[in-house]
């Protein structure tokens, strides 16, 4: 895979910069914060590369690039959280060489970026099952994981063999040995336990949910954490989402008004 260059500011300064002049572009008059929770689903590579004549892979490869772009935007932005959908659950049933470049990329992005991650401050988490995937890419997900612990930039959230019902299901599963050993009660399970049982329980759920491609649909991305999202979808194919996009899904985040299924209406995050 051909490495795009590396355009990243070289002194603290020029990183400082960089940041404040996104932040006061994506700020509107009076300031605001930024969404703590970003996820993204990262739909349309295929149709990006059909309307050019190339094959598949070349739009999942121009993926990459647009997710490099999205990390940096969101890291300089200050956005606690990024998750992205990068291979669901439903994507073995893709046939079995696009399969295969699906997770060389993963291996690639994670052998030639990693480093930079780590440079940049980001801390990697993965969510989704893991039992099912071959050692090598256990050992790289795990590797990501350990190399990026101590952390405390940008968090991102890479779901990867991800379905929302089988997160729910794996969480109903650990209560359910949790009430068989009988150290829980049937009756003490409650929204909140359901949740401190899912893949990454200590995240705060996404502020706003970001589709690419025009499509609009959860497609079984973060259901239970979805329950208050506001939900951005965006007409651009994945590989030309980038900084500005990401700014304008924000804006959009912005003018909806929260409620929480109350009636004091909460702007932003
Ligand atoms: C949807 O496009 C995208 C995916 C199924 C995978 C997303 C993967 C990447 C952006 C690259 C790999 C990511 C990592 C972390 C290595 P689609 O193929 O469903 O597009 P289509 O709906 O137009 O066919």
């Amino acid at each position: 895979m051909t490495q795009p260059k590396k355009t990243q500011a070289t002194s603290p300064a020029e990183i400082n910069e960089r940041k404040d002049s996104a932040r006061k572009r994506a700020m509107g008059e009076g300031g605001f914060d930024m969404p703590r929770h970003v996820a993204i689903i990262m739909d349309g590579n295929g149709r990006w590369a059909a309307a050019r004549g190339l094959p598949r892979v070349e739009g999942h490869r121009r993926g990459v690039e647009a997710l490099r772009k999205t990390v940096r935007a969101a890291s300089d932005l200050g956005i606690a959280v990024l998750t992205i959908f990068s291979f669901s659950s439903e994507n073995w049933s893709r046939p079995q060489s696009e399969i295969r470049d699906l997770l060389s990329l993963l291996r690639r992005f994670i052998r030639n970026d990693l480093a930079d991650l780590h440079k940049s401050n980001v801390r990697v988490r993965i969510i989704g099952e893991r039992s099912d995937l071959s050692s090598d890419i256990r050992g790289l997900l795990e590797e990501a994981e350990g190399l990026t612990h101590g952390n405390d930039g940008l968090t991102l959230v890479v779901a990867f063999n991800y379905g929302a019902r089988q997160e729910i299901a794996r969480a109903a599963g650990r209560l359910a040995v949790e009430v068989a050993q009988g150290r829980l009660s049937a009756e003490a399970i409650t929204p909140e336990l359901i949740a401190r049982h899912l893949d990454a329980p200590d995240i705060p759920d996404p502020d706003v949910i970001i589709r690419t491609s025009g499509e609009q649909r959860l497609s079984n991305f973060l259901l239970w954490q979805a329950a208050y999202s506001e939900l951005v979808f965006v007409p651009l194919n994945w590989p030309d989402f980038d900084r500005p996009a990401l700014e304008s899904a924000i804006a959009e985040f912005r003018r909806r008004e929260r409620r929480f299924g109350g009636l004091i209406a909460q702007t932003g995050s």
